[in-house]
């Protein structure tokens, strides 16, 4: 009796997506006199009166920062909860999780980069850090439920503040955390990256070999357009600077191709990036205009058809890199961590490596251990393990 569409607003391809599959479900009500709609997250954030004058059907709508209220809004006709905080409501809510050993905990809310493309500060507020004491108390929990992966998780995580205390020192607390054996952390901005992190994840094992790093783009006008605050020579320092310490780092981005006055020459210097840095995986966008950003005020729009296009060909240079890299993994021994049991084969299981490269083990291991195993193929993408 109650439906909870949670939504995203970060580009429109996701709002759209979202807004079809809310008016699909106007139909069960007449079906069901007791069911209640409500939707979550961004898009009631940014959307509010499309959202109450065109779908009178919805009950409910709650921001992002409102997520503790659910249960009192579950209950209420038209209740709304749009207000952004600058407290850490995420501390009052213990999420039921999965079955899988990893746990995703948030440390921290907002973004205060205000890139010009992006809307995540207009929906989710300022950046608000957790406090250090929530977070281990909060993992000490999950380690006592079984769960031995931790992925903290912030939109920009390197800023991690809590009176003085940054990432490294958070990722030095979480490690002590008993039963835990791995943590991962994401988004890093590649302009605020605290070198000091990467000496703490070169010398602590539970630390995972990985880092998300956006890219966005290869051109420096471009990144300056973006707002990014660093230059693609910045950008090449950094990764040099990473893989001097962590030569077998692996390293994943976020590029958005068609931004406002991209021409072909800046695309083919994202390109260049590409194929010099070879990221073990990518996230790719077409451009998605927002509204209040900087750069939906830039007037040198590049056609949909030509972002297709460089979007398509972005895909396939990744895509063999990927491959490529993938393929390298035959014949490694490696560490991995058992998350559950393969759905699709149960006398398998879902393992997770160091570099945060999802392997499948031949072979039933218990959940939340950690074993060696043996890359004996590569299938697509995915490495197949036996244990040792
Ligand atoms: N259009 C396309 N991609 C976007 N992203 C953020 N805003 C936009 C936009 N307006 C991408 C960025 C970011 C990722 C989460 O989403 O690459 O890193
Ligand atoms: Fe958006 Fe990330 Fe830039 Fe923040 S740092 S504005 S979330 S792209």
């Amino acid at each position: 009796d109650l439906i909870i569409v949670n939504t995203c607003a970060v580009r429109e391809h996701a709002v759209s997506r979202a807004l079809s599959r809310i008016d699909a479900l106007s139909t069960l009500k007449q079906k069901n006199a007791s069911l209640r709609i409500g939707v979550t997250g961004c898009i009631p954030q940014q959307l509010k009166a499309k959202l109450l004058n065109d779908r009178p059907f919805i009950d409910f709508l709650l921001g992002p920062d409102n997520l503790h209220l659910i249960t009192m809004c579950a209950s209420m006709k038209n209740g709304m909860f749009l207000d952004t905080s600058n407290t850490s409501p995420y501390s009052a809510i213990a999420p039921v999780r999965g079955r899988s050993a990893e746990a995703f905990v948030a440390v921290m809310r907002g973004c205060d980069n205000f890139c010009s493309y992006c809307i995540v500060p207009y929906v989710r507020g300022k950046e608000r850090s957790r406090k250090l004491s929530q977070i281990t108390s909060e993992v000490t929990q999950l380690s006592e439920q079984g769960y031995t992966r931790i992925v903290l998780l912030g939109q920009n995580v390197n800023n991690y503040h809590d009176h003085g205390r940054g990432l490294p020192h958070l990722l030095s607390v979480i490690s002590k955390v008993k039963g835990i054996q791995r943590i991962g952390f994401l988004t890093s901005h590649p302009a605020y990256f605290p070198l000091e992190t990467i000496d703490r994840m070169k010398h602590e094992p539970k630390i995972e070999k990985y880092l998300h790093l956006p890219l966005q783009a290869g051109s420096s006008k471009i990144l300056h357009l973006m707002q990014r605050h660093y230059s693609p020579e910045d950008y090449l320092k950094l990764i040099e600077t990473i893989r001097k310490s962590i030569p077998d780092i692996a390293l994943s981005t976020d590029i958005i191709v068609g931004f406002p006055g991209e021409t072909d020459d800046d695309f083919a210097q994202t390109m260049d990036m590409v194929k010099r840095i070879e990221f073990d995986f990518a996230y790719m966008f077409r451009y998605s205009p927002r509204k209040h950003t900087f750069a939906n005020t830039l007037l040198d729009a590049v056609p949909e058809k030509l972002k297709k296009i460089r979007l398509q060909e972005l895909i396939q240079l990744q895509t063999a890199i990927t491959r490529r890299k993938s393929k390298a993994y035959n014949g490694r021994i490696l560490e991995v961590l058992a998350l559950e049991r393969n759905s699709k084969n149960l006398l398998e299981t879902n393992t997770i490596s160091v570099y945060n490269k999802r392997v499948i083990v031949k072979g039933t291991l218990e959940t939340g251990t950690t074993s060696r195993v043996r890359i004996s193929e590569v299938k697509g993408w995915t490495p197949i393990g036996i244990p040792l």
